[in-house]
């Protein structure tokens, strides 16, 4: 009982300490549009496919973003069209590399805390330290190194650079989480269309009956 209720303590604390340690993450507002969709496609490939994976994309996908099939084969390698975007290092060397597997990205604007805000917040924390070392406010614990370069960016020009492609990925990995939301948005208006139409059209004869009737 006595181990049980020490166990119950340590939780509290840890969970406090963790509460206190929470950064501010940075809100963003996401551009949903298609190019600036494209503009991650693009950045992610540069600088994220090397690692991670996008197990709900197909490279079909992005074809039907508007890229054209020639550009897509540089991405998609020796894959069918069909097939998931596959991240392009090998699980035994991820793990030797970092000890832990980079996760697939496809859901992970869904998948945080924070979401979209959480994505973006989490590329730009990225710091060097006074020893040196590369740190993130975010998740200090993250094995993932720096990939957009932002703890060595200096210049405010350059800084800016970064922080827009870090939103064009946002952009693109929020796409990727739900890759129909734009069509169910076509859809509703088409639907509210029809009622539209028909509405209308039950009006006149509505009309017509009752000016029979009288
Ligand atoms: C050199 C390999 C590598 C590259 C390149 C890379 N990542 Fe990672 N990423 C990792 C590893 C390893 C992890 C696991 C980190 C951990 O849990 O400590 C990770 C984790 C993540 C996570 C999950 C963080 C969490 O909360 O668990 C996100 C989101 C992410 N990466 C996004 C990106 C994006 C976006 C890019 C491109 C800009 C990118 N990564 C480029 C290796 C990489």
């Amino acid at each position: 009982m006595k181990k049980h209720l020490l166990t119950l303590a340590l939780c509290c604390v840890t969970s406090l300490s963790f509460a206190n340690e929470e950064v501010k993450l940075e809100k963003i507002q996401v551009d949903t549009s298609n190019p600036a969709v494209k503009r991650g496609v693009e950045a992610f490939m540069d600088s994220c496919h090397s690692c991670h994976t996008l197990k709900y994309i197909k490279y079909q996908d992005l074809v039907g973003l508007g890229f054209d099939k020639a550009k897509v084969k540089e991405w998609q390698g020796d894959w069918t069209l069909d097939a998931p975007v596959m991240g392009m290092m090998p699980d035994d060397g991820a793990m030797a590399a970092f000890g832990k597997l980079p996760p697939e990205l496809s859901l992970m604007a869904r998948a945080r805390d924070g979401g979209n805000n959480y994505l973006y917040s989490y590329l730009m924390a990225y710091y060097t330290g006074a020893d040196g070392v590369t740190g993130n406010h975010v998740f200090p614990a993250s094995k993932m190194p720096d990939p957009l370069g932002i703890s060595s960016a200096t210049e405010p020009a350059q800084r800016a650079e970064i922080a827009a492609k870090a939103k064009d990925i946002v952009s693109f990995l929020n796409w990727a989480a739900d890759p129909h939301e734009l069509e169910r948005y076509k859809l509703g208006t088409y639907i509210l269309g029809y009622l539209f139409v028909l509405t209308s059209l039950l009006f006149v004869m509505k009309k017509r009956i009752w000016a029979r009737l009288n």
